[in-house]
């Protein structure tokens, strides 16, 4: 970057051309583009302050001045080809009706949806964006913000695991609530899980509409669901998401992260229509090269404690997963998300080492 222009050029919007969406496209690239699950965060001093200055987390996610400045503080610091919309998944569940606060130490607390009357209670799927429009403010003042050779993400929880938190309450280790819930009660289940895939399509369509040039489906406990309860829960909503974006769109690009799905990582591409689908660390690198990257891009799948840790280990992981995509499309990212005790210092040798590699 020079300081020698006078005046900064205008962002122009949906570039074919940004790293980010080529490699999305299929590009299989010299280098490959890299961001990180969680960028902005607690492991940032800059965050913290923001935040404070917001006064709690979801004051901060629905004041778009405030969101739109945490992110772009990774991409201030580090260059990121990729900056990730700052909101919550769990922002759907409360546009929907359902009662939502984060206790501070512990994570979210949610009302629970356990009985058909409180599913009835729930608002269809269309009224999301009263609760939601100021996500969209923030992603419109990202459209203008954003270095122009910057990729804006937009995302959204997946059905299942978007249910499994509003049939908790919380967060929780075996997501056995949700799993009991499927059991006793497969119709209500059923339909929370397609209220939550309707509410998904309008948030996620109107982050597109508000310029998010591609979008990312969480599906963070994709792991617990079995073979054939993957394809119901996680599949077919992935897909049905996917084929509705693309038809209110075009071809905006969509990047699928099934989390801990291991050997149903293979086939995730073609069964969904996600143009990336991103690793965890669990699977290796060549593994997801020989049975994964063969169907499109991939995105991951360095291990987050090595923003902890650092060192020798942080540069040859990275060189390793740079080594083994390179023979087709892939954005380095972390296996899941940044955690808070992370070095700033080792986000940067990381970014470095892709950069050199
Ligand atoms: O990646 C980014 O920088 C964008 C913002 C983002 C956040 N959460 C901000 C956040 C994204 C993409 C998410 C996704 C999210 N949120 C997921 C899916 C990804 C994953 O981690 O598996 C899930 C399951 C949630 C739900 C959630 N939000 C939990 C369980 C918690 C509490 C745990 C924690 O890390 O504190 C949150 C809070 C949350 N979401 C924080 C941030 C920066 C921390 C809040 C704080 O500042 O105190």
């Amino acid at each position: 970057m020079t300081e020698t222009t006078t005046a900064t050029p205008p962002r122009s919007g949906n570039r074919a051309d940004k790293t980010l969406l080529r490699a999305l496209r299929g590009e299989a690239l010299p280098t490959p583009p890299v961001w990180m699950m969680r960028q902005a965060g607690r492991y940032l001093p800059e965050y913290k302050a923001t935040r404070a200055q917001a006064g709690d987390f979801l004051s901060l996610c629905y004041t778009p001045d405030l969101a739109a400045e945490v992110t772009l503080q990774p991409i201030r610091r580090f260059g990121f080809d990729g900056a990730i919309l700052f909101a919550d998944i769990l922002l759907v569940p409360q546009a929907l009706g359902a009662d939502l606060w984060f206790v501070t130490g512990e994570g979210p607390r949610l009302s629970t949806i356990t009985a058909q009357a409180e599913f009835d209670a729930l608002k269809p799927a269309a009224d999301v964006h009263e609760t939601l429009s100021p996500v969209y403010e923030t992603l419109r003042i990202l459209t203008r913000e954003l270095p122009a050779e910057t990729t804006l993400i937009g995302f959204a929880g997946a059905p299942w695991t978007v249910a499994t938190y509003m049939i908790a309450g919380r967060g929780t280790p075996d997501q056995g609530p949700a799993h009991a819930l499927k059991a006793a009660n497969r119709p209500l289940f059923e339909a929370l899980l397609n209220r939550i895939t309707d509410a998904t399509i309008e948030y996620l369509s109107a982050q597109i509409t508000a310029g998010a040039e591609a979008v990312k489906l969480f599906d963070s406990w994709a792991g617990s669901l079995s073979a054939a309860e993957f394809d119901a829960y996680a599949t077919a909503p992935a897909k049905r998401i996917i084929a509705e974006l693309k038809a209110r769109h075009g071809d905006v690009p969509v990047i699928a992260f099934p989390r801990q799905a291991g050997d149903k990582y293979r086939g995730f591409h073609a069964a969904t229509g996600a143009d990336c689908v991103a690793l965890d660390d669990s699977v290796t690198p060549d593994w997801a090269a020989a049975n994964v990257q063969v169907d499109g891009c991939v995105q991951g799948n360095l291990a987050s404690r090595h923003m902890v840790t650092g060192g020798e280990a942080l540069v040859s992981e990275t060189r390793a997963i740079v080594e083994a995509f390179r023979g087709g499309p892939h954005i380095f990212n972390l296996g899941h998300g940044i955690t808070p005790d992370a070095d700033p210092d080792n986000v940067r040798l990381m970014v470095e080492t892709v950069r050199s590699a």
